[in-house]
């Protein structure tokens, strides 16, 4: 079996095509031989030291199928009107979806305007609904701070995991933000509306375990996860404990969706590059997801 030769990754693997390394000058591959790196002189070195597996055999990498009309609808609400033919060119000819055993991650969905706008509508979430830090049934405090939107948000304490119709504040959550939901049409158009929107906050030192999203009643709608701010080592594994697993970095920007037989993937985040984004200004890690609760 062919091996890749790029060096930018750090490792030699078996070739499955070629890689969404977000610099394009990574991206070339030659037909039916092994990858070939054309930056192996001078090889991007951004995820060496902690060789995450990219892809393998089995992956398909493809390019990202575009629904226009919600892009546009999309890049409006993300105040990007002005611009559309930038947006548009971005988002179709930009992202390329990895598929990371059958999470679909779509790099690079929103550049850094369309990442600002949004996380503006997320401040006034947060001042509607602060981050609230958790604890598990057994009491232990999760490192990750959280709060939602929509008619449904996931809370954790002594009576165990579950949704909630209200804050623990005892108000209401606030709406999902419109350009939210766009995604969500944009990504998963097929699919239920979402009732919720988890807002995850990843401070210093935050993870999250492995695990399967399952407090859901219909498993058969998809989960949309959106990263902003500090890179996250993103984990998947498959629907049993204990199975082999394959990390890929996600950055500001990017998406993953948990969809078919992927949908109850294990799935964590190891640790954050904390500080490797200029988005939050005191650093830190948001991820956003998207479900279909009832
Ligand atoms: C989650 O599983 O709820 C969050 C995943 C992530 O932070 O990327
Ligand atoms: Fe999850």
């Amino acid at each position: 079996m062919p091996v890749s030769t790029c060096r930018a990754w750090g490792k030699t693997e078996p070739d499955a095509g070629p890689l969404p390394c977000r610099r394009t000058v990574h991206d070339k591959e030659v037909p039916g031989g092994p990858r070939r790196c054309r930056a192996a002189r001078n090889p991007c070195r951004r995820n060496l030291a902690d060789k995450p597996i990219f892809a393998g055999t089995g992956d398909v990498i493809g390019p990202f199928a575009v629904d226009h009309a919600a892009l546009v609808a999309l890049a409006a609400t993300l105040g990007l009107a002005a611009r559309p033919g930038r947006a548009l060119r971005l988002m179709t000819e930009g992202p390329a979806a990895l598929d990371l055993k059958g999470v679909r991650i779509v790099p690079g969905l929103l550049d850094p305007t369309a990442q600002a706008a949004l996380l503006k509508e997320l401040r006034a979430l947060v001042a509607a609904a602060p981050l609230v830090t958790h604890s598990t049934p057994r009491g232990k405090p999760l490192s990750v701070r959280m709060t939602a939107a929509g008619r449904f948000g996931w809370v954790s304490d002594r009576k165990g995991y579950r949704y909630a119709d209200r804050h623990p504040s005892g108000r209401e959550w606030p709406p999902i933000p419109q350009p939210l939901l766009d995604l969500w049409a944009l990504l998963v158009p097929g699919a239920r509306a979402p009732e919720c929107c988890l807002v995850n906050f990843y401070g210093e030192g935050a993870r999250m375990g492995l695990h399967q999203d399952r407090d859901e009643a219909d498993l058969t709608q998809p989960v949309v996860s959106l990263s902003l701010g500090d890179d996250g080592l993103f984990r998947v594994g498959g629907t049993v404990r204990g199975g082999p697993t394959r990390s890929c970095w996600l950055r500001s920007g990017d998406a993953a969706v948990l969809e078919g037989p992927a949908r109850l993937a294990f799935h964590g985040v190891d640790r954050i590059r904390f500080g490797s984004s200029t988005l939050l200004r005191d650093g830190g890690r948001i991820n956003l997801t998207l479900r279909v609760v009832t």
